[in-house]
């Protein structure tokens, strides 16, 4: 059932049905969130069920404010505070040594928790209305199937787990990919997966060089967002440059009626689409408007029943980092 997340009363109807022990969709800035009670392992274990995720993958926590941190963590090294005073509340998430005693299933099972300061108005009302019921944070991973697209819209996540479901809709995810996460228990800053906040950003707050996670020689502790097949709609992901991407088409040329295939081209260059029966959608040229748009036209084109879809590798620059991350994903799968 999706409630209109502006209304202060749908707010403390989900803060009740958390305290309670139930799940909640909940919107976030970068996607939608699975949400419970980050504290009660028992509805924990519903999301991992709900999902069909593996229980040993951690979740994210998410926590009103910075006080929410001293529930959690322990030991927070001052680069990492230098991180969250900075970009809290919004995408980052920091993976800090947990307090023992606090949300054990949360983080499947790590002896840290990763924690979120979300800067969506509703889940911020949400989370400031569950604390003044006795929860201190919200463990939530996307609101998709294991292994799937993540959600942007209240409707994708009715889409991913039914009409029984209490969603808070918050309307369209402004950032549309995942936070930026960095591991903080390692002494220097390793990036786990990048987002909207970028390595310059985080190398300019913390003060130090941002390491890549296999740089370092321990592995980092399983994240199911860094495995390598993920966040896949159902039609097959190919990444081509531009030139290689015009050459394709011209080989289909106009003959082309489909067939059995349907194929969507999603690019920034305009190119020269030799048959109707292929679908274009342009991407946008800016990094962030694309990452905003991202999981939507994956999942239309899911929706238009296309097989392929043919995407137009975007730039390397370190903005588009998020983007890349997520396409090279749903390609590898
Ligand atoms: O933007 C986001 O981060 C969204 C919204 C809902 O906040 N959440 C999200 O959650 O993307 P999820 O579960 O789909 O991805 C969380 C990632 C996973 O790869 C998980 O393994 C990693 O964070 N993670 C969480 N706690 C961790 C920990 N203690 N150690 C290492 N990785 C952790
Ligand atoms: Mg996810």
């Amino acid at each position: 059932m999706i409630l209109d997340g502006r209304d202060p009363a749908s707010v403390q109807r989900a803060a009740e049905a958390l305290r309670a022990g139930q799940l909640l969709g909940l919107p976030t800035e970068t996607v939608y969130g699975l949400a419970a009670d980050a504290d009660q392992d028992a509805a924990v274990a519903r999301i991992f069920t709900a999902k069909g995720r593996p229980s040993d993958h951690p979740l994210i926590v998410h926590v009103a404010d910075v006080q929410g941190v001293d529930h959690y963590a322990q030991a927070v090294p001052d680069f990492a505070r230098a991180l969250l005073q900075r970009f809290w509340p919004g995408p980052l998430t920091l993976i800090l040594p947990r307090r023992p005693e606090v949300a054990a299933a949360a983080a499947g099972g790590q002896d840290s928790v990763g924690l979120r300061c979300p800067a969506h108005p509703v889940a911020h009302a949400l989370l400031m209305a569950a604390r003044a019921l006795g929860v201190h944070g919200v463990a939530a991973p996307s609101a998709n199937q294991f292994g799937r697209v993540s959600p942007t819209t209240a409707a994708h996540v009715q889409d991913e787990f039914g009409e029984e479901l209490l969603i808070l809709d918050g309307g369209a995810c402004e950032v549309g990919i995942e936070s930026t996460i960095v591991d903080c228990t390692r002494g220097v800053p390793v990036l786990l997966r990048p987002g909207r906040i970028t390595r310059e950003q985080i190398e300019a707050v913390s003060g130090q060089r941002l390491r890549d996670k296999d740089e370092l020689a321990a592995p980092s502790p399983r994240a199911s967002g860094t495995l390598e097949a993920h966040y896949a709609p159902r039609a097959k992901v190919r990444l081509m440059e531009g030139t290689a991407l015009q050459a394709a088409l011209e080989v289909l040329g106009q003959d082309f009626d489909g067939g059995k295939a349907t194929i969507a081209v999603y690019a920034r260059s305009m190119l020269r689409v030799p048959s109707a029966k292929l679908l274009y959608r342009r991407m946008p040229d800016d990094a962030e408007a694309a990452a905003q748009q991202l999981f939507a036209a994956l999942r239309d084109f899911d929706a238009q029943g296309v097989n392929l879809i043919w995407v137009e590798q975007p730039p390397q620059s370190t903005d588009w980092e998020g983007v890349r991350d997520r396409l090279r994903r749903a390609a590898a799968s």
